[in-house]
């Protein structure tokens, strides 16, 4: 039985509090969150898929309304208009699998899915998404039931520090909807727009191609 989606308005109830960080628990959070979210394992996505993204409560005067639907869950938002579709994300929905590298559009880091199709989304306002349908990595699999992309990266060991590696996996996924040709210089080709720092190329293609031709 479907199950009508949510609309989950903002509650001031809601807000999340302010806390110290150090070095070593900012290193930590990152060597858990980043590799669970990417991988849709451990302990960021399964919290994330435990409590559903929560939004976070926008005080600012002249924060306007937006409704998404994000993951499969719609949700409404109070955004300043400045505010990118990235930090929208990150910062209101809490969804951090998504990573800022250059925020300017030239890294692929930010990758997610809107209506299907792949985008940077630090180079789009949230608010021209009013209505659109959001996929992020940690809507794509789960710990037990990873999407078969995830899965092939854990294989092939398509990563290093991870950094790169959610955005990687989203274009990889929308990849497979694309008109791309099938030879390794097709393929990247098409997704010369992720920039990987480690140089875990030659693997990362290993993975994506074991998926298309599966
Ligand atoms: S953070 Fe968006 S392309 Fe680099
Ligand atoms: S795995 Fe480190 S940037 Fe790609």
């Amino acid at each position: 039985m479907s199950r009508k989606p949510e609309d989950r308005t903002l509650d001031p109830s809601r807000l999340i509090p302010t806390v110290a960080v150090s070095r070593r628990s900012m290193l930590q959070a990152i060597g858990v969150s980043g590799t669970a979210a990417v991988l849709g394992g451990g302990l960021a996505s399964a919290a994330v898929a435990a409590t559903a993204p929560q939004p976070h409560v926008q005080t600012e005067p002249g924060a306007q309304s937006l409704r998404l639907k994000i993951n499969g869950t719609a949700m409404t938002l109070q955004v300043d208009p400045r505010t990118t579709l990235l930090d929208a994300l990150r910062e209101r929905v809490q969804l951090t699998g998504t990573k800022k590298g250059c925020d300017h559009g030239q890294c692929g880091a930010c990758t997610v899915h809107v209506n299907g199709r792949r985008v940077n989304s630090c180079l789009s306002f949230a608010l021209m998404h009013e209505g659109d349908e959001v996929t992020t990595i940690e809507g794509l699999g789960a710990p037990g039931r990873l999407h078969p992309v995830q899965a092939a990266f854990v294989e092939h060991d398509a990563y290093q520090c991870g950094y790169c590696t959610s955005g990687q996996i989203m274009s990889a996924v929308a990849l497979a909807k694309e008109p791309c040709g099938a030879s390794d210089a097709d393929v990247k080709e098409a997704m010369s727009g992720n920039i990987c720092r480690c140089g875990a190329y030659s693997n990362i293609l290993a993975a994506i191609q074991q998926t298309r031709k599966a």
